[in-house]
């Protein structure tokens, strides 16, 4: 028998649990019916305003008939979905234009653009001149050698008489003064700073071949349809040949050994369902077809943004595969997105190569405006989230991956950095930075 007391708890216990079923029907509710009222709208505006269920006069329209207060996340998910689901020719350009750009890798060309020296602090005056300080650690492998007991001098020495020494990387409180146990390397990579070691680096004794002014370049010309000005959002037409994507794709290799990638994090729904593997192109290749490809991406991100971006110590390619319906990246960024100030190393823009495009759906769209790009096997989207001023975009830059409803979707990511090389890579700047 339960007393009294107990009775009243638990009926109490019963009306709340009640109500709060209540309240959530209710919410519910008031959620169904936007959604609908925002997909009613969709198909009276997409009739109405030029390039469909997509751009910026398209969410005018559907904020004239649905006549909400606020934009919150939702609403724009709403008609995020809507217009995913339309299969129009996406948001019309705003002007089209015509860039032509220089084939091939060219390392002299970033080098002397991009300084070598790490963007976070590297004002340290070498000891030896024929090495550069870096403040941190040349990670475990690669060794050479290792010897106790030696000073900075003692060492550089060494370094030089060792074939194959790039460098070496030692733990002490002071850089140059103490004796450690050096450690001789013959590769620099996976250099990260590290407050309690230190690093020498041979300078490369290589010369950059310059450019022989009485050869005439190789060009290619794009066209690009330029669908938001400022910050970018552009689609560069035809950029890779069948035969570049087919060589990318074989590079991310078989499908059936992608990786699914689930992903979320931040404040509000960032949800991935799609497979994704790195290509790292053989920079030390300059004639290999992948170098070539990824060279030709920045040579075009250069002349789109004006950004100063090189291929040296970027993040990889990201090949992502879309195989299931269904599968889609809901509204993200993908560097910062709150309007702050720039970080030397910090991501500034991304481009998207189409290599197979989805028969439906799969387009990418960006939330706030509702642009929306619908490509073509070897178009290369392209949008920049760094303003002039130096202040990173807000949700401007927030896009998505529309679900896929027929075909399979492969794309290659790649993320742009300033600021960063070959000794102060992604991964160092990352360290520092938030993207
Ligand atoms: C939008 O569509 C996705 C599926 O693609 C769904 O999971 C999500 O809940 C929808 N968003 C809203 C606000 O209904
Ligand atoms: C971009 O390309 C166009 C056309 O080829 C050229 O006129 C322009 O100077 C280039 N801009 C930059 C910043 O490289």
């Amino acid at each position: 028998m339960l007393s009294s007391q107990e009775r009243r708890h638990a009926d109490w216990a019963r009306h709340l649990l009640l109500l709060g079923g209540l309240l959530a029907l209710m919410r519910e509710a008031v959620c169904q019916d936007l959604r609908e009222r925002v997909e009613a709208a969709g198909v009276r505006c997409m009739a109405e305003v030029e390039g469909g269920a997509s751009g910026p006069a398209f969410v005018g329209c559907i904020d004239r008939e649905v006549d909400v207060g606020h934009h919150n996340r939702q609403y724009f998910e709403f008609i995020r979905n809507f217009s995913c689901a339309q299969d129009d020719l996406g948001t019309p350009p705003e002007r089209r234009t015509v860039v032509t750009v220089p084939v091939g890798y060219d390392a002299c060309e970033a080098a002397a653009a991009v300084p070598s020296k790490p963007g976070g602090g590297g004002d340290v005056q070498s000891p030896h001149q024929d090495f550069d300080y870096l403040p941190g650690v040349l990670p475990a492998g690669n060794d050479i050698v290792q010897e106790a007991d030696m000073d900075v001098q003692q060492a550089a020495q060494r370094c030089t008489e060792l074939a194959d020494c790039k460098g070496f990387t030692y733990q002490s409180k002071s850089p140059f003064e103490s004796k450690a146990t050096m450690f001789f390397k013959s590769s620099a990579y996976g250099y990260r700073p590290d407050p309690k070691w230190h690093t020498m680096l041979r300078k490369k004794d290589e010369t950059c071949t310059v450019r022989d002014p009485g050869v005439v370049e190789e060009m290619r010309s794009f066209h690009v349809d330029i669908i938001r000005e400022e910050p970018l959002v552009a689609m560069v037409r035809g950029f890779a040949t069948a035969a570049e994507c087919d060589e990318l794709v074989a590079a991310g290799g078989a499908w059936e050994g992608m990786s699914r990638a689930y992903t979320s994090s931040g404040g509000f729904s960032q949800e991935r369902r799609s497979y994704s593997s790195n290509i790292y192109p053989p920079l030390n290749d300059p004639q290999d077809g992948i170098t070539r490809l990824t060279a030709l991406m920045f040579a075009v991100t250069r002349n789109l943004t004006g950004y100063v971006v090189y291929p040296q110590g970027q993040e990889p390619v990201n090949a992502v595969l879309y195989k299931i319906i269904g599968d889609e990246y809901r509204p993200h960024c993908d560097g910062d997105c709150a309007g702050s100030e720039h970080q030397p190393g910090e991501r500034i823009a991304t481009s998207i190569l189409y290599c197979r495009a989805a028969e439906k759906g799969g387009q990418t769209s960006f939330t706030e405006s509702a642009l929306k790009v619908v490509p073509a096997e070897g178009d290369m989207l392209l949008f920049a989230y760094r303003y002039p001023d130096g202040k990173m975009t807000r949700a401007e830059a927030e896009h998505s991956g529309c679900p896929l409803r027929a075909g399979k979707k492969w794309i290659a990511t790649q993320w742009y950095r300033e600021g960063v090389s070959e000794l102060w890579n992604w991964e160092a700047a990352n360290q520092q930075s938030r993207f």
